[in-house]
């Protein structure tokens, strides 16, 4: 495990815009190969000014397994009260949801949080998780199916951010209805969680979509909730680099990065960013990536809303607002959008 304090002590210098972070391009001749989708990104990400990658690329084994971890921390309140919103309001939601719905889970990670949903509603007819760390997805429905024999489950291992072909609902299926917790909606960009939910409302038009969102509230909490004391959310964003040396025989030296997260007010987001500890090199991919000293890899947004700012989005998205549920501190929020 890292230690959380000597990693957060260098100061933070995001490159600046316009200047071109220095690409050797000699040795790309000589050894480059073609890249998985995770190689490109990843090629393109460290060629760009500044520096960044999708956090999509944070899920593989190891990185999943960390986020579960994430999920447990004392710090990190928001897996905590999502569930106990879910918990508390179950009977309710699952009145405006109906029977013999088809839950189609964006993002499902562990399947944890769709149990309170499937206890709740009744005669749930098919559950459809999508998520983009297969092997991930298929043990943790393989759990499920332990669990709710009566119930369909067809996992999709697929990136739910690009257009998708779901199945035809099962005959006697009631509404089709999306299920997007975590606050995952956090960790795009605006434009992006805009177009994610026209995707949502065309793909789920008769039924309608639970979506968990992260509020606006004190920096203090919000700041420790990245920068937990036991180091996890620093591996968690560090994985990321070992996953490049592990998959594209990049050569980052973990050691020579260090995990950096704040909350940038006026955007209402944390970032988080990987930054050199020094001035170094990389390479990957037969090219060669000069760092300065506090040189960052941007690679998370996480913002966080206001109720009725996800609401009026929402609605320019095509949805109807519905219902919201929140907790007693108003630190997490469940909406109904019907779709
Ligand atoms: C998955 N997502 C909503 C998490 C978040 O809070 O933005 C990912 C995470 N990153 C660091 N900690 C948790």
């Amino acid at each position: 495990m890292r230690n959380p304090s000597s990693s957060s002590s260098l100061s933070f210098v995001p490159a600046k815009d316009g200047r071109k972070p220095h690409v050797s391009s000699q040795a790309a001749a000589a050894v480059a190969t073609p890249l998985s989708e995770f190689g490109r990104e990843m090629q393109a990400g460290l060629a760009r000014s500044p520096r960044s990658i999708s956090p999509k690329f944070f899920y593989d084994a190891a990185g999943s397994q960390l986020f579960d971890r994430i999920c447990e921390l004392p710090e990190y309140y928001p897996t905590r009260t999502e569930l106990r919103i879910l918990g508390e309001c179950a009977a309710e939601i699952a009145g405006q949801i109906g029977p013999n719905a088809e839950i189609v889970e964006f993002g499902a990670g562990s399947l944890t949080k769709v149990r309170l949903l499937l206890d709740a509603l009744e005669t749930p007819k098919r559950y459809l998780p999508i998520d983009i760390s297969g092997e991930h997805l298929e043990a943790a429905a393989e759990r499920l199916k332990a669990d709710y024999p009566d119930l369909a489950i067809q996992p999709i291992a697929a990136d739910y951010t690009m257009p998708l072909v779901l199945p035809a609902p099962m005959a006697g299926s009631g509404r089709r209805v999306g299920f997007f917790p975590g606050s995952t909606i956090g960790n795009f960009e605006p434009d992006e969680a805009l177009a994610f939910l026209q995707l949502a409302a065309r793909m789920l038009r008769g039924g309608g979509l639970l979506i968990g969102v992260d509020l606006v509230k004190d920096p203090a909490r919000l700041h420790a909730a990245y920068n937990d004391a036991q180091g996890v959310t620093a591996e968690f964003n560090l994985n990321l680099l070992r996953r490049a040396n592990a998959e594209l025989d990049a050569g980052f030296d973990l050691d020579g990065f260090s995990h950096a997260a704040f909350y940038n007010a006026p955007h209402r987001r944390i970032e988080m960013h990987l930054v050199s500890r020094r001035a170094q090199s990389v390479c990957l991919n037969g090219q060669e990536f000069a760092f300065e000293e506090g040189e960052t890899i941007h690679t998370e947004y996480s913002h966080k809303f206001t109720v009725e700012g996800l609401r009026a989005l929402a609605v320019r998205a095509g949805f109807r607002a519905g219902a919201v549920w929140t907790d007693p501190e108003r630190l997490f929020s469940v909406h109904w959008l019907a779709a």
